[in-house]
């Protein structure tokens, strides 16, 4: 048994240490049914090259879909000594269609250029699953983006109070790198759209096998072009865990936001009960769990995409064993991102924000500095000096323990003496809004209210289009 593959120049089967290092079946059986797509279409070319006469080809197939129904039943599976799914998939094809014909199938191809094949029709498969898991995310987020409205918030940088922005805004911050991640994938499907089936071991095949054919069966537009590259190129599951590991890393920084947002000291955000968790010991406790799991499987994501380039890294390109190490590191990628979209974008749909408290806390913290010195700026003032004057009221205000918009008249004509006359000086007021901030700034991409709306339709065209 243990010589199926290649028992002619060996006088011994492996050592039962070497089968257990050797043996991914444990990993790799998620690929079985492409493997049997795989065959089918193989067979064909057989077929076609005059290599299986139409009573052969017609038991085959029949012999596959038996085949199929046991794997798909659970009536076939990998045993102890198959060493990879390739490997078990040809034992059952042998015990449903028999040593003669069943020993026929293998002509041609290698488990070099079968394993590659498979694992692009299996990551194409799995891409747009998460393609489409990111799409609800992002409807998730432009459906929040559309019911906050004119709500302003606190915008931040260096974690500080800088500009009032809109909600919206904020959300839709997050769209647009998702919307990337996804063209990021279908940019990617595109590349991996050609067929290694024909590669065989290395050089290419023998057969007169047409491997156009094979690739049109299998769901690809081309053959790869060069049968080496074909086995030996992993720089395309390499990309994918990439854009696996990026859209883990635009998913975390969101679920940081939100895990500050739902603290109760700011309290911008509460999640819904079905998607928080409580605590074992702590009966008042509603943690974010699900952000805190995004957050975190950001980094197992990582790990996968470095692992990965560490294994390629220093490869001879053909075929090496180190290239099975490909699979369980985008295996454990897809596993994890399909697992977390849908949770994560039930929480986003269904968090709660406290619209007056944003409000109320857009302009604190002086906010609306910049205002103050873009107002003069339009009264003739020269920007350098216009942020001196606006840092002075920011230091008068600070120095009182009040906000900018509680300085007198008195204040703003005294600090702006040098520029203007003091009946202008407090027209300043005018801008000392949150509202009349955000919808000052009203340029492409800016946070006015008109603007983010604008914003939201070009995102909802583009996810229209995808
Ligand atoms: N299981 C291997 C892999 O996943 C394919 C088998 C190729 N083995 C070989 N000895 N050429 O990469």
């Amino acid at each position: 048994e243990h010589l199926a593959l290649w028992g002619g120049r060996f006088s011994s089967g492996p050592s039962p240490e070497l089968a257990r290092l050797s043996k991914s079946t444990q990993f790799d059986w998620r690929l079985a049914d492409d493997d049997i797509a795989g065959s089918r279409a193989h067979a064909r070319a057989l077929g076609r090259a005059g290599l299986l006469t139409d009573d052969e080809l017609a038991r085959m197939e029949a012999a596959l879909d038996e085949l199929q129904r046991r794997v798909d039943s659970g009536a076939f599976a990998p045993v102890e000594d198959d060493e990879d799914e390739a490997t078990a998939l040809e034992r059952g094809l042998l015990e449903i269609a028999g040593d003669e014909l069943g020993g026929k199938l293998r002509a041609g191809r290698s488990r070099n250029d079968q394993i590659a094949c498979l694992i692009r029709m299996w990551l194409r498969r799995h891409a747009r699953n998460i393609a489409r898991e990111l799409i609800a995310l992002v409807d998730a987020l432009i459906a929040q983006s559309e019911k906050a409205g004119h709500t302003v918030m606190p915008g931040r940088t260096h974690m500080q109070h800088a500009q009032p922005v809109l909600l919206a805004h904020q959300l839709m911050a997050h769209v647009w790198p998702l919307l990337r991640d996804i063209e990021r994938l279908m940019d990617w499907d595109r590349r991996v759209n050609a067929s290694p089936y024909g590669s065989g071991a290395l050089a290419g095949n023998t057969l007169g096998l047409d491997p156009e054919a094979v690739a049109r069966e299998l769901g690809f537009a081309r053959v790869t072009d060069n049968s080496i590259d074909g086995t030996a190129a992993r720089d395309l599951v390499a990309e994918f865990a990439f854009v696996a590991a990026m859209t883990g890393v635009d998913i975390s920084r969101l679920s940081e936001e939100i895990i500050i947002w739902n603290t109760q000291e700011f309290a911008f955000v509460r999640l819904d009960d079905a998607y928080s968790t409580g605590s074992s010991i702590m009966p008042q406790k509603k943690n974010p769990d699900i952000a805190e799991l995004a957050r975190g499987k950001s980094g197992r994501l990582i790990g996968d995409l470095t692992g990965l380039l560490a294994t390629l890294k220093g490869l001879p390109t053909a075929y090496a064993r180190d290239l099975q190490e490909d699979k369980e590191a985008v295996f454990d990628q897809v596993d994890t991102l399909e697992v977390l979209l849908p949770a994560f974008t039930g929480m986003v749909r269904t968090m709660r924000f406290d619209a007056d408290r944003l409000e109320a806390e857009a302009p604190t913290g002086f906010a609306l500095a910049t205002d103050i010195a873009e107002w003069l700026v339009k009264h003739g003032v020269p920007f350098r000096h216009a942020h001196e004057l606006s840092g002075a009221c920011v230091k008068i205000a600070e120095g009182r323990g009040c906000e900018l918009w509680d300085l007198t008249d008195d204040d703003f004509a005294s600090t702006f003496a040098a520029f203007l006359p003091a009946d202008e000086a407090k027209g300043v007021r005018e801008v000392l809004s949150s509202h009349g901030s955000v919808n000052a700034r009203n340029g492409k991409g800016g946070t006015a209210y008109g603007r983010v709306r604008e914003q939201i339709a070009d995102a909802k065209r583009q996810v229209e289009e995808m």
